[in-house]
């Protein structure tokens, strides 16, 4: 089988790395389709060899795709995903507009790729959070101890931004470096962030609710429960930007309704899908958001007791946003159903 696929925001962050996450898996394209703004009308995405020119949406536009990743944003998936489904494509969309609608599958392929209908079946898939999706991967592992709680926060890269995030701190970076400065002011006006990125770390992604939590916090805690099937699980989520280029890392507490051996939380890491385990502390084994960057599984590490309180497990999480946290995530689930 070989499908004809669309790709809405194939000129953004997540959608450059779908076309070379499509080679690199080889995926079996018959043809692609790539959409992006007025902007990148001329343009085209070259894919396997063959060269496909940018597509703005218009009615009709996704008439005979089998497939369409939307990575443009809410209202634009909003909008349009649903006519791909009428137009009997299969939507897989990375933004949050459908990830808490009961109606539709909000899909980790390793966790609960059994929530997707038949391949012949047009549907729309939501894509789960960055964030959420490395954080799901290590609880998988645990569940069979009983997820009594889980406490995260996380220190996101700026690609998590998009690219016009990703260029502000290399913007400031190269601004504060020409100017030889020491002082940690640079001198520019921040646009993408609140505040300035580089050299800083900025606790808000998204806009505060009047709990005083942010919406990436708000999206992890209500995603994490909806993706394992545990609506009672009660997760704390506390997000922060930090000035890494790309690859997101966590640290987390999971408290366990077992007492367990850490020799057995760390069989059952190792035995997880998509999960690999760094961990030697003492000769500065740990994963980190460098080491991350373009691989495919989530990492942990640093996986130790909390002496504090009873039954919980510190540990050190860390994944590429733009591949596992977006792209890859979103292929898998396409393969999982037409391959
Ligand atoms: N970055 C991450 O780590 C990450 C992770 C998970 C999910 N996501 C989600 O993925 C989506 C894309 O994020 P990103 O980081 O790739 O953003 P980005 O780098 O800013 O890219 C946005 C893409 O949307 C396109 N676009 C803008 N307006 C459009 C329109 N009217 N019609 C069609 N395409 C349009 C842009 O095309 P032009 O180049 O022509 O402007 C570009 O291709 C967002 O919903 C984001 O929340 C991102």
């Amino acid at each position: 089988m070989s499908l004809n696929v669309g790709l809405v925001g194939a000129t953004g962050m997540v959608g450059e790395e779908f076309i070379r996450l499509l080679t690199k898996r080889n995926f079996p394209i018959k043809s692609l389709r790539p959409f992006a703004s007025e902007q990148s009308l001329g343009r085209s995405i070259e894919l396997n060899s063959a060269k496909y020119p940018i597509q703005i949406l218009e009615e009709g536009c996704f008439d005979g795709l089998d497939l369409v990743f939307f990575s443009s944003g809410d209202d634009i998936s909003l909008e349009w995903a649903p006519k791909a489904v009428a137009a009997g494509a299969t939507a897989i969309d990375n933004s949050a507009a459908f990830r808490m609608n009961p109606d539709y599958p909000l899909v980790v392929p390793e966790i609960n790729a059994d929530q997707l209908k038949s391949k012949d079946t047009p549907q729309l898939i939501a894509n789960p959070n960055c964030s959420t999706i490395q954080l799901v991967v290590p609880l998988l592992g645990l569940k069979k101890f009983g997820l009594e709680r889980v406490q995260v926060s996380s220190y996101q890269a700026v690609s998590g931004g998009g690219k016009p995030a990703r260029d502000e701190l290399l913007a400031q970076t190269r601004i504060h470096s020409e100017s030889q400065s020491t002082d940690p002011v640079v001198d520019s006006k921040p646009d993408k962030f609140p505040h300035q990125i580089a050299y800083n770390c900025i606790p808000q992604i998204g806009g505060f609710n009047d709990d005083g939590y942010c919406s990436e916090e708000v999206k992890i805690m209500n995603e994490t429960k909806k993706i394992l099937g545990l609506p009672g699980l009660p997760v704390s989520a506390f997000t922060v930007r930090v000035p890494a280029l790309n690859g997101h890392a966590e640290a987390v507490w999971v408290t366990l309704q077992q007492d367990v051996r850490r020799d057995d939380i760390l069989f059952a890491l190792k035995n997880t899908e998509g999960l690999q385990v760094i961990d030697d502390p003492k000769t500065n084994q740990y994963p980190t958001q460098v080491q991350a960057s373009g691989q495919e599984d989530v990492f942990v590490g640093r996986v130790h007791k909390d002496l504090s309180q009873q039954n919980t497990w510190l540990m050190w999480v860390v994944a590429d946003n733009i591949w596992k946290g977006a792209a890859l995530n979103g292929l898998q689930i396409a393969e999982r159903l037409f391959l």
